[in-house]
């Protein structure tokens, strides 16, 4: 199948009649869209994303006038965000109403809601007779698309028209709110700050809690929803210049002459940083580079979707260090430069003769005196449940190994029983910089503890 790029909304309008499934801009990103009444349309969007019927999509409408011929009940708060926000980067949860297919909202009992205000969109949202399911325009878990190359990349032959909107200018998806027994509920941050929803609504809005993977009943709650294809360690203050890795800088202008360096905002403005996140993310994956660190994100207005995101598409991860090359200061700046929050020791015999600074109370102490939180986890069936706990409360944890250099780590196969079970392992080396590392294809062949 050919695909077509062209701003043509009656050649889009044609197709979405024929219930073809095409891509069309919005303010946030491209979705791809289906006529929403037309259940075989929209089968074949969750077809072509491999997304789950369990995952349900968002209905598009020109105006609020719309959703009452279908059936939705539009609440008073609603009306009122609608009246301030709409058209615009906004999605609401009402009451689905009868009209509604039970597979766009995957027969939960509500129906997500938004006008988006993209002008192209709008015009062809005017020429139909019907409102547009959509959901993001990426496979499932890939970076959502905001330029029509990022869609022709994922779905060129697939489906057979991509309407240019050219950029899109908000960058990241909607925010999605909904009404649960009298609580405001914040399903998902996005495009819109949440500041701006709880001073319309005069209260706060609640935030869902952890995610859980086999009940979507509420957005945004696969914990891993926009992944990168290589591994994304977020959350540095200073991110350390690796040779091997895309860097990706909040603010400022970029103090080193790497060559993979991404800055969001030169100014620090969250809106440009939102409106080049994916776009940076899309770029990072297509450089000669093992890996993405990313900055921190300032969690104020929308800042707290950014942070949401990035969030989302950080791999598991985890460091290695060992201490039997370094001095007491060479440890300590290595665990700073790596912005190291928690050390598990893996030691079977955690002293050290030879540098009492290394045995464990002495090295408790000291960690803990510069904010890093200790803990002996010996026994190696345990440790990934130690790990799990650690990972809900810190980004950076390093497995301390007697040895530095990785392949003599006394530990090594750990490293490559957690990259089986999906951790990205870096090794701290002694010389001072990171090494991803690879785990054998055969885990049995090479291996001594
Ligand atoms: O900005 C956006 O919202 C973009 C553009 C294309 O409009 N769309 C978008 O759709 O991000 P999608 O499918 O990638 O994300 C929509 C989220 C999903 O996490 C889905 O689970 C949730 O909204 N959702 C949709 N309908 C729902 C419903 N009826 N009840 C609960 N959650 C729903
Ligand atoms: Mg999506």
């Amino acid at each position: 199948m050919e695909t077509r790029i062209s701003t043509d909304v009656e050649e889009a309008a044609y197709h979405l009649s024929k219930g073809r499934v095409i891509a069309i801009p919005t303010e946030t990103v491209y979705g791809l869209a289906a006529d929403a009444m037309n259940v075989d349309a929209v089968e074949e969007i969750f077809r072509l994303k491999n997304r789950p019927f369990s995952d349900p999509l968002i209905v598009h409408v020109s105006t609020p006038e719309v959703l009452e011929r279908y059936d939705i009940e539009v609440p008073l708060w609603a009306q009122r965000l609608i009246s301030l926000f709409w058209p615009g980067p906004l999605t609401l949860l009402l009451p689905r109403g009868r009209k509604i297919p039970p597979l766009v909202t995957a027969e939960l009992p509500r129906v997500a809601v938004r006008a988006p205000a993209h002008p192209l969109t709008q015009a062809l949202l005017n020429l139909l007779p019907f409102p547009i399911a959509a959901p993001s325009a990426n496979p499932f878990s890939h970076i959502s698309p905001t330029t029509p190359l990022h869609v022709y990349r994922y779905f060129a032959g697939k489906i057979p028209f991509i309407l240019d909107g050219g950029a899109c200018p908000a960058g990241i998806e909607s925010t999605i709110i909904g009404e649960e027994q009298g609580r405001f509920i914040l399903y998902r941050p996005g495009a819109l700050a949440r500041e701006k929803i709880e001073e319309a609504l005069g209260e706060k809005l609640y935030s869902r809690s952890a995610p859980s993977v086999r009940k979507p009943i509420t957005p945004g709650q696969f914990p891993k929803h926009y992944a990168p294809k290589k591994p994304l360690l977020y959350g540095w203050n200073s991110p350390p210049v690796e040779p091997n890795a895309s860097l990706i800088l909040f603010s400022g202008s970029p103090q080193t002459s790497h060559p993979y360096t991404h800055v969001l905002s030169p100014e620090g403005d969250l809106e440009t940083a939102a409106s080049s996140l994916y776009a940076t993310l899309h770029a990072c994956e297509e450089e000669p580079t093992e890996y993405i660190i990313a900055q921190q994100v300032p969690l104020t207005g929308i800042g707290e979707s950014l942070h949401d995101r990035l969030r989302r598409a950080t791999s598991r991860s985890l460091f290695t260090i060992g201490h039997s090359h370094h001095s007491w200061a060479e440890f300590l700046s290595l665990l700073q430069r790596y912005e190291v929050q928690a050390i598990v020791d893996l030691r079977r015999q955690p002293h050290s003769r030879f540098v009492p600074h290394f045995s464990q109370g002495p090295l408790q102490k000291a960690l803990h005196e510069h904010g890093i939180t200790y803990e002996w986890q010996p026994v190696p069936a345990r440790l990934l449940s130690t790990i799990e706990r650690l990972l809900h409360r810190y980004l950076h944890i390093a497995l301390l190994c007697a040895e530095g250099e990785p392949h003599r780590c006394h530990r090594f196969r750990l490293s490559d029983e957690l990259s089986e079970k999906g951790f990205s392992l870096f090794h701290i080396l002694p010389e001072g910089h990171l090494q991803l590392h690879r785990a054998p294809i055969s885990l049995r062949l090479s291996e001594k503890d």
